[in-house]
C-alpha cells in the first residue's frame, strides 16, 4: 500500500523490506538515518526495542511502552510513534459510523501488544465500558491497573470461559478480536456457538489472504452482526504512519487499492 501512496503522491521513494536482528535495532534506525530513509514501519519482535532506540517518544507510544512508526526529520532525529490506536478508533468510524467513546467494548486478547493498544486507547476514549479477556488473566489485571490512571472508563476483567462470555456479550456493543486466532483455518472459534446477535459490531484484527472471513467473520455474519476484518486497520494505521512521514494527508484511495490487491496475490 506504501508504494502505491508513494506514487500518487509523485514522491520519488521506495518502501522496502529489511530483516533486523534482534538486538540490533537501535544500530539498524542510525544506519537508516544515514542512507537517507525518511521513515520505517517496526513489526514483530522490534516494537519494544525501538521504544528504547529512538531519540523522541509521543505520550501515546510511551503510555503503550511499544514503537510501531518512526519518522526521521531534517535533523536526523528519530520521533517514535505507535499508530495501532489511533487506527482502530478511524478504522471502526469507517466500518461502523460510530465513534468508539460512545460503545462498551469487549476486547479479546486484551493482553497482546495489539490488544493492548486498543484498550488503552479505548480508555483514553473514555469509551463506555471496557471488558477485557485473555488466556493469561495476569497480564490483563496489570494492564486494568494501568488503564485506571488513563480516564473514567468503568473496566471489567473477564475470566476466558463460555459462561462468563455468553453473560457478558449482552452488556457490549462491540467485540474485538486482538488474539491471533483466526489466522490459521483450524484455529479453534473464539466465542461459544450462538454467542452473537444482530446488535453486536464485531471488530477482528486478524485478516486472511484473500478477504477470506475467519471463524470469527463466520459467526458474525451467521448472526446478521456488522463486521470488519483486519484489513481495514493495517489501511489506517499504515496511512497514519504515512501522515507522520510526509506530514500531509495519506492517497487513501491508493492505498487501498494497493492492499487489496496485495492481499489478492
Ligand atoms: N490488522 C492490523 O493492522 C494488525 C495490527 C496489529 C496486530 N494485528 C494482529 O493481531 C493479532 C495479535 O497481534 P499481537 O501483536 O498483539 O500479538 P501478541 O502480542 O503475540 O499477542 C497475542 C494475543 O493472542 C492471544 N492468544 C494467542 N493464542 C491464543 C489461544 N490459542 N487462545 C486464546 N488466546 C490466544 C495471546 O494470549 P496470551 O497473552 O495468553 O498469550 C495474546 O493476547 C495478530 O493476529 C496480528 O496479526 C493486526
Amino acid at each position: 500500500m506504501h508504494n502505491p501512496a508513494l506514487a500518487a503522491c509523485g514522491i520519488d521513494a521506495q518502501y522496502i523490506r529489511v530483516q533486523v536482528p534482534v538486538g540490533r535495532v537501535a544500530e539498524a534506525l542510525r544506519t537508516f538515518v544515514q542512507q537517507g530513509f525518511r521513515g520505517i514501519n517496526v513489526t514483530i519482535p522490534h516494537k519494544f526495542e525501538a521504544l528504547d532506540a529512538v531519540d523522541v517518544i509521543d505520550p501515546l507510544a510511551q503510555v503503550l511502552g511499544a514503537v510501531n512508526t518512526v519518522a526521521i526529520d531534517e535533523d536526523g532525529q528519530l520521533h517514535g510513534y505507535n499508530t495501532d490506536g489511533p487506527g482502530f478508533l478511524r478504522s471502526v468510524k469507517e466500518a461502523f459510523g460510530v465513534e468508539v467513546r460512545d460503545l462498551r467494548v469487549l476486547i479479546l486478547g486484551a493482553g497482546g501488544g495489539a490488544g493492548r493498544a486498543v484498550a488503552v486507547q479505548c480508555a483514553l476514549e473514555n469509551c463506555q465500558h471496557l471488558v477485557l479477556l485473555n488466556r493469561t488473566r495476569t497480564k490483563v489485571e496489570q494492564l486494568a491497573g494501568e488503564i485506571e490512571t488513563l480516564g473514567t472508563t468503568p473496566t471489567t476483567i473477564v475470566d476466558w470461559t463460555d459462561e462468563s462470555l455468553l453473560a457478558v456479550l449482552s452488556e457490549v456493543d462491540l467485540i474485538v478480536n486482538g488474539t491471533s486466532l483466526g489466522m490459521k483455518v483450524d484455529d479453534a472459534p473464539l466465542l461459544p456457538a450462538g454467542a452473537l446477535t444482530d446488535k453486536h459490531l464485531v471488530f477482528d484484527m486478524v485478516y486472511r489472504p484473500g478477504g477470506q472471513l475467519t471463524s470469527l467473520g463466520e459467526a458474525a455474519r451467521e448472526a446478521g452482526a456488522r463486521y470488519v476484518d483486519g484489513a481495514t486497520l493495517l489501511l489506517h494505521q499504515g496511512a497514519i504512519s504515512f501522515e507522520h512521514w510526509f506530514q500531509r494527508p495519506a492517497p487513501l484511495d491508493a492505498m487501498r487499492a494497493g492492499l487489496a490487491s496485495a492481499l489478492i496475490a
